[in-house]
């Protein structure tokens, strides 16, 4: 038996892998076991953050959602989500999707959410929450673009400090997603109907205003300057490309984007707008690009709860450190 994380290499391209690929329910203990060691590998996490198998096969046979994909029948990623309730209606709450290290940002993680939303309608259920790291640009890039979620709700601090290296040393602040699968919004990008965003469009001849600015120094993007009142009806974050490598070079600088976009994403969310658009930094100095408009959603499910996050706050984290 082979271990997850030491799948090997196929030497495939990015269409080879989708025509290899296989999205099933997780089913067989061997790989219901192979879920632990996914974990380990791609987020580095210890036991106690690991999701035990036997949950998670539990919530399956209860209306909840664990999806494997597999390529050449090995389990290289995996989809977690159970079911909640609010306004009357339920939804699901997707918790944790993961994919081996080696095999992402080709199409994998797509594809498992496209099978998610599938289960969902089969289901009668037409709404999927998650959360996810506000400076992560490959998750931005997939939950608002490709799937065309949209994010309203701020979460400081999700489950307090982690210890884990891909989420140590910042405050866990969340993006709240909501993923409303019969939106024409989703509709028409689950289709694959909507073109990438461009960068340079949004900024050129300074079409939306930006909200924030920063300076670069020694390759590290810095933080310099924030307008909160600004009341446009499209406006721009911009947020660093690589969170990992400022987490590795300068802690303090990557917590100074964790309190600037913290502040931008309160403030605006607070005041109605409602992020729509990512764009992907396309060279280096450049920036991830967030969208946000000044639009009314309509809304089934109450989610202000998660914004009052945990008591243990940033500021009293950076004091302990
Ligand atoms: C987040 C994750 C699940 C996405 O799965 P995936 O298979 O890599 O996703 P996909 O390839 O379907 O889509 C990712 C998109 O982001 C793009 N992308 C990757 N890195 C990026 C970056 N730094 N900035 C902007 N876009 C990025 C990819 O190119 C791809 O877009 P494209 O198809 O237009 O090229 C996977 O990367 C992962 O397991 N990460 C670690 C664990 C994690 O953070 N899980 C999510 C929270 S529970």
């Amino acid at each position: 038996m082979r271990p997850a994380g030491a799948l090997p290499m196929t030497g495939l391209g990015r269409d080879e892998y989708i025509m290899n690929l296989k999205i099933n329910p997780i089913s067989s203990l061997y790989d219901l076991k192979k879920t632990h060691d996914i974990q380990r590998v791609t987020w580095g996490y210890r036991d106690e953050m690991i999701f035990p198998y036997t949950i998670m096969t539990s919530t399956r046979h209860s209306g909840g959602v664990l999806l494997g994909a597999y390529i050449d029948d090995n389990l290289v990623g995996f989809l977690y989500g159970y079911l909640g309730m609010g306004g009357g209606s339920l939804y699901l709450f997707s918790q944790r999707m993961g994919i081996l290290p080696e095999y992402q940002g080709r199409g994998i993680g797509t594809a498992l959410k496209l099978a998610q939303r599938e289960q969902m309608l089969r289901q009668g259920i037409d709404l999927v929450v998650w959360t996810y790291e506000p400076l992560a640009g490959a998750s931005a890039r997939l939950n608002i673009e490709k799937l065309g979620g949209i994010v309203r709700t701020y979460v400081r601090d999700i489950y307090g400090i982690m210890e884990n290296p891909l989420q140590a040393g910042l405050a866990m602040d969340r993006l709240l997603i909501e993923w409303h699968l019969m939106s024409d919004r989703v509709r028409t990008r689950v289709g694959g109907h909507v073109e990438q965003p461009s960068l340079r469009e949004w900024l050129e001849e300074k079409k939306y205003p930006v909200i924030n600015f920063a300076n670069w120094k020694d390759k590290l993007p810095r933080p310099i300057a924030v307008d909160l009142e600004l009341d446009d009806k499209v406006l721009l974050v911009q947020v660093p490309p690589d969170l990992q490598a400022i987490k590795k070079r300068d802690l303090s600088i990557a917590r100074g984007w964790r309190i600037t976009t913290r502040s931008i994403f309160e403030a605006y969310f607070r005041r109605g707008y409602v992020i729509t658009g990512f764009a992907g930094a396309k060279k280096s100095n450049s920036f991830n690009t967030y969208k946000l408009e000044h639009k009314p959603f309509p809304s089934t499910v109450d989610f202000s709860s998660w914004a009052t996050g945990l008591e243990d706050d940033l500021e009293d984290e950076q004091e302990r450190n």
